[in-house]
């Protein structure tokens, strides 16, 4: 199989430009990648190199990075609305919304637009690595990189193995992301890998608990944070990620592995409110 390698790598495509693809572009960039970074609308473009330009000052102010080092990398993310503008790309990740339909024709226009040995990845957090790959004349060149969010900050990424996805691709997509910075764990292609599959329950029992009136929110995150020594209390990682996409995971999740998996009632109700998180300033907590 002729696999594009790592070391032929200089730029990368970056398909969506929400918190997870603009994430994943800044830190390409600076890992001193060429970046193009697409999305469908020039709004979504413009707030995702936003995104990098704020989060790229707190690494500055931190003095983790030069002023000159977060500008050079902000230079090199080129944001665009055209999908054939990922032609130039050596590698592609895709972070678009979590919908397999949407995802399998992003992939089945790739693979004509990218040249014949460029590896396709995903970013999906729950959905089928092996149906993405099929939707391609590639299936072994298409292989899972899940990055965590927020991705400038947390240090690892789970590289699933689809169906197809050949070795070559697979420690490809490993060197990838240490070339990142980050730190790596291999799942197989089985619904929510390793995290989602064993996160999704921990936040719907969170949910669960505060609904049925075990503790208040702020007490079942204390818990959980004093208790296991996790950054976040089930309730305000929920928020973190946004509810929207726990929801959407734990549906999957629900559909695929029973009745274990079953999303919590006033999850589904907060997202009905339109409450779904940090993100829109209200989720189990209220937000500036
Ligand atoms: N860019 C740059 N820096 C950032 C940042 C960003 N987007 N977000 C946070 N930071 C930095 C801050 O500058 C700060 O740096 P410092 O400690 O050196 O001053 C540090 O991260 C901590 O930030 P804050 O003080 O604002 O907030 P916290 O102390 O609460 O930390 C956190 C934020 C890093 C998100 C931490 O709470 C954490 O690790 N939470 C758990 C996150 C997690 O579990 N993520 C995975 C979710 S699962 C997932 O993504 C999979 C998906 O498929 C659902």
């Amino acid at each position: 199989m002729d696999v594009r390698e790592l070391s032929e790598v200089e730029t990368v495509g970056v398909v969506g430009a929400g918190t997870m693809g603009n994430g994943i572009a800044q830190v390409a960039a600076t890992s001193g990648y060429d970046v193009v970074m697409r999305d469908i609308e020039d709004e979504y473009v413009e707030r995702g190199l936003d995104s990098i330009e704020d989060s790229l000052s707190r690494f500055v102010r931190k003095e983790e990075l030069s002023q000159s080092e977060a500008d050079d990398a902000l230079d090199r993310v080129r944001g665009t609305t055209e999908l054939p503008d990922l032609a130039a790309a050596d590698l592609v990740v895709e972070a678009a919304v979590e919908e397999m339909d949407v995802k399998r024709d992003i992939f089945a226009d790739l693979d004509e637009i990218v040249d014949e040995d460029v590896v396709l990845a995903t970013n999906t957090s729950t959905l089928s690595i092996t149906a993405i790959a099929a939707a391609t004349n590639r299936p072994e060149k298409v292989v899972g990189v899940h990055f965590m969010n927020p991705v400038p900050v947390m240090k690892g990424v789970e590289v699933v193995v689809g169906e197809k996805t050949g070795p070559a691709v697979v420690e490809l997509a490993h060197g990838f992301s240490e070339a990142l910075g980050k730190e790596t764990w291999e799942s197989d292609d089985k619904p929510g890998f390793v995290t989602n599959r064993i996160l999704m329950p921990w936040l719907n029992e969170g949910i669960r608990a505060y609904d049925e009136g075990v503790a208040s929110k702020e007490d079942i995150d204390r818990g959980m944070t004093l208790g296991t020594n996790v950054p976040m209390g089930p309730l305000t990682l929920a928020d973190h990620i946004g509810l929207d996409v726990c929801l959407h995971a734990s549906r999957t999740l629900h559909e695929e592995l029973g009745d274990r998996y079953k999303p919590a009632y006033l999850l589904k109700r907060k997202v009905e409110a339109g409450d779904l998180g940090k993100k829109t300033g209200e989720g189990f907590y209220e937000y500036d």
